[in-house]
């Protein structure tokens, strides 16, 4: 049997993990979340004392990568990781480590994998335009920098962490630049996907309108 495809792409914070995620659910459809494949390795060649510079290892930390995600849950080589992977400098280092060529590749396999019956929901940069591209639908769902910031700011204040704006957002472009000017599988819309901008509406609304056009596709 084929097995359906949805994928979500976007910017960092642009909400596209509640989204998608909640979709997935609604569907009962499995969900990929690459970030978190990307800030996995991130946190793997971290730990290992690697760099950017370092691109041949870091590739094997990818290809040897031992991940399991259950429900909230994940777990690299057995430990919980699922808050460390949330750590501003593993975001980082992972947009870094994301422009390698071999890195990509390497963790190609991985994605591909998790496609499995009744149906996917992928969540990222490049499902749409690399690793799914022949998928059923796919959504490119981003928010204005200014509310993609207010609402990083809010999440890290529920969780007790102090944080400035300002800094938050110039992180945020930061990171959007390096995504968007990759020679490898750069953040951009893939030709077919349906845009859609969330800076002003609820999670729900984005839900929905997502779940519609899903319906209606075809
Ligand atoms: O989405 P999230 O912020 O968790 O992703 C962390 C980093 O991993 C991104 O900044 C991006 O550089 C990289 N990434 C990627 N391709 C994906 C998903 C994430 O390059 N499909």
């Amino acid at each position: 049997a084929r097995i359906p495809v949805l994928a979500v792409d976007g910017p960092s914070s642009s909400g596209k993990g509640t989204v998608a995620s909640a979709v997935a659910q609604h569907l009962g459809y499995h969900f990929l979340d690459s970030g978190a494949v990307y800030r996995a390795t991130a946190l793997a060649a971290m730990r290992a004392g690697l760099t950017p510079a370092d691109e041949h290892a870091v590739a094997v930390v990818a290809a040897t990568l031992d991940l399991a995600f259950e429900g909230k849950s994940i777990r690299l080589a057995g430990e919980e990781v699922a808050e460390l992977l949330r750590d501003e400098a593993v975001g980082s280092l992972a947009s870094k480590i994301s422009a390698l060529p071999s890195v990509r590749s390497a963790l190609r396999e991985l994605q591909l994998s998790f496609r499995r019956l009744p149906g996917l929901v992928a969540d990222g940069r490049d499902m749409g335009t690399v690793i799914f591209p022949g998928a059923d639908m796919k959504v490119f769902l981003t928010a204005s920098a200014a509310k993609r910031a207010e609402r990083r700011h809010k999440q890290l204040i529920s969780k007790g962490i102090s944080s400035n704006i300002d800094d938050l957002r110039a992180d945020l472009e930061a990171r959007d630049q390096r995504d968007q000017n990759r020679a490898v599988a750069p953040l951009k819309p893939a030709p077919d996907a349906l845009p859609l901008d969330n800076s002003d509406l609820t999670i729900d609304e984005s839900v929905n309108w997502v779940l519609n056009c899903w319906e209606q596709r075809r």
